[in-house]
């Protein structure tokens, strides 16, 4: 069980949470939900004790596995021993155990040699590796990556891999800060089964509507600056919490119209001789005070791109025979496309197949090892990468205002806090820190200078990972709207449907290029 017994967080003068207190039983799994920036990463890590609250304090049991988010961490590691890091005794031991090897055996090393693998046995140390491939496996990690470094691998592999890490050696708890990011439907589809018969207590945050549908029992929902639990799955949280807010604002209602009579009635006779009648009335209008109806910190951002004056030409980009191989395993081979002017084109398919590569390649992020990319007369193209710390290092000490000021654009500071306005980075918050955002605001500042170049072409790799329910649907409209050229990744039924007039699907046969919707493909 997770018990959180009157937490408060308070950055600076913003109050996140403001004396929660709630209970986690095993058995059920809980969904961490509410907009971008509401405190959901801040209160699992809380829970991890990686962040201190501001007051209060939590109760866990031994064993939690947690997702991390940082694959650069673990880069040098090998896939196998990163999974097997999520013991983190079993792995301190490991570590110790073949240091001592390395040393002269001497009675006191002898002994610390029997102490360790009494823990290494105590932790099934000796299954680690075949439990691992287990876990690797089912992630849809086939066993040629296993013995590779992390960084040898692409960086949609590495995410899961790190999903494994969470899972492994039988935690108590499992706390997961947006799992579904960087999966495909076949491997979420495998989380949901695995997380399905999890015994231990889940708490999973998720801007996934059908995953938290399809996983949870409760949903923990943050709003209002408090943290209420619902019975249910997420389509049935927002219909009750729907109902108690307008069953408070329909209160309220009544309420003002009560108070504006009695109010009235003391204006006219507060003076006069019927001084008890005006009191009991003023009492009254104290007992009826309507209930503070906080805002909710739900918003919707404004997303467009405007394109440049100039028009590119009609070919935009065009590939030939672009083949690329990571590590001796061929990922792309010999594909060659054109992308013509005004295309919207969704690149889609299960992970580890290359779309990324293919996409890095079309934006010139990355050279193939053969063939080569052709760019258009005035293409100017603007790329969101899946993994946002390569644009945003957030080990810089900058303000996100600076940060976007220095992407080299010639954009005066009052378009530039026009474009972080309309991405919900309104007054002070235009000056936090890049390495403070939280996920869902990393990429709206990521979405923001996109919004200031006037790219011709975008290139955008799972845009829509972090974003909460809102953002994706306005994203959606932006590119819809947008009259130059996209191309995307996406997993998103739904973004890909409003967006997409062309299909690249990725499968087992290779690649496929579809002219026509997701549901004209589909059908
Ligand atoms: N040390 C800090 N200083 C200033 N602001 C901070 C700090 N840490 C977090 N914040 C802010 O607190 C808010 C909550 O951040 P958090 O990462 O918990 O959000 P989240 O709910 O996980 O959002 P997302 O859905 O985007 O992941 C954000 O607005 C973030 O910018
Ligand atoms: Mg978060």
């Amino acid at each position: 069980m997770i018990v959180l017994d009157k937490i408060s967080k308070k950055i600076g003068t913003r109050v996140l949470f403001d004396d929660v207190s709630a209970a986690f039983n095993p058995g059920n799994r809980y969904g961490l939900t509410g907009p971008n920036g509401a405190g959901k990463s801040t209160l699992l890590k809380i829970m991890m004790g990686v962040e201190e609250a501001t007051s209060g304090s939590v109760n866990l049991p031994k064993k939690v596995g947690f997702l991390r988010q940082n694959i650069e961490e673990f880069k040098d590691y090998k896939v196998l021993d990163t999974v097997i890091i999520g013991n983190e005794r079993l792995w301190k031991a490991m570590v110790e155990r073949d240091m001592l090897y390395e040393q002269e055996m001497t009675d006191q090393v002898g002994m610390r040699l029997g102490e360790i693998e009494e823990i290494i046995a105590d932790e099934d140390g000796y299954s680690a590796d075949s439990d691992a491939e287990t876990l690797l496996t089912g992630m849809g990690i086939t066993s040629d990556f296993h013995e590779s470094k992390m960084h040898e691998i692409p960086s949609d592999l590495q995410f899961r891999v790190l999903l494994c890490q969470a899972l492994f050696g039988d935690p108590e708890a499992l706390l997961l800060d947006e799992p579904t990011n960087h999966l495909d439907l076949e491997s979420i589809g495998w989380l949901e089964n695995f997380l399905h018969d999890y015994t231990g207590t889940l708490i999973v945050v998720s801007h996934d509507r059908h995953f938290l549908n399809a996983v949870t029992t409760h949903i923990a929902d943050i709003d209002y600056d408090t943290i209420i639990t619902y019975p249910g799955n997420y389509d049935e949280m927002l219909v009750a919490k729907t109902a108690v807010r307008e069953r408070t604002e329909h209160e309220n209602k009544s309420k003002e119209k009560k108070i504006a009579q009695l109010k009235e009635f003391v204006a006219r006779f507060g003076k006069g001789s019927r001084a008890s009648q005006v009191q009991s009335r003023i009492r009254e209008i104290n007992r009826l005070m309507p209930q503070d109806l906080k805002r909710s910190n739900i918003q919707r951002p404004y997303i467009r791109f405007t394109p440049p004056e100039k028009q590119p030409g009609k070919i935009v980009l065009k590939g030939e025979s672009l083949s690329k191989a990571f590590d001796g395993e061929s990922v792309i081979q010999d594909f060659s496309i054109e992308i013509m002017r005004g295309e919207k084109i969704a690149v889609i398919g299960n992970n580890g197949r290359g779309k990324t590569t293919l996409i890095k390649m079309l934006a010139g992020a990355l050279s193939p090892d053969s063939g080569q990319v052709e760019q258009g007369h005035e293409v100017s193209i603007g790329y969101f990468p899946q993994n946002h710390a390569e644009l945003i290092d957030k080990t810089q000490k900058i303000s996100a205002f600076d940060w976007l000021k220095e992407q080299g654009n010639s954009a005066y500071d009052q378009e530039i806090r026009g474009a972080m306005g309309k991405m919900l980075f309104s007054g002070d918050d235009a000056f936090k820190e890049i390495s403070k955002l939280s996920g869902g605001e990393t990429a709206r500042l990521i979405l923001a200078a996109l919004m200031l170049k006037n790219h011709n072409v975008l290139i955008l790799d799972e845009p829509n990972n972090h974003l909460d329910l809102e953002s994706v649907s306005a994203l959606a409209w932006g590119l819809s709207e947008f009259n130059g050229t996209v191309i995307f990744v996406a997993h998103d039924r739904e973004l890909i449907n409003d967006v997409a007039k062309k299909i690249i699907s990725f499968d087992a046969s290779g690649i496929q290029v579809f002219s026509g919707s997701l549901a004209e493909l589909r059908a």
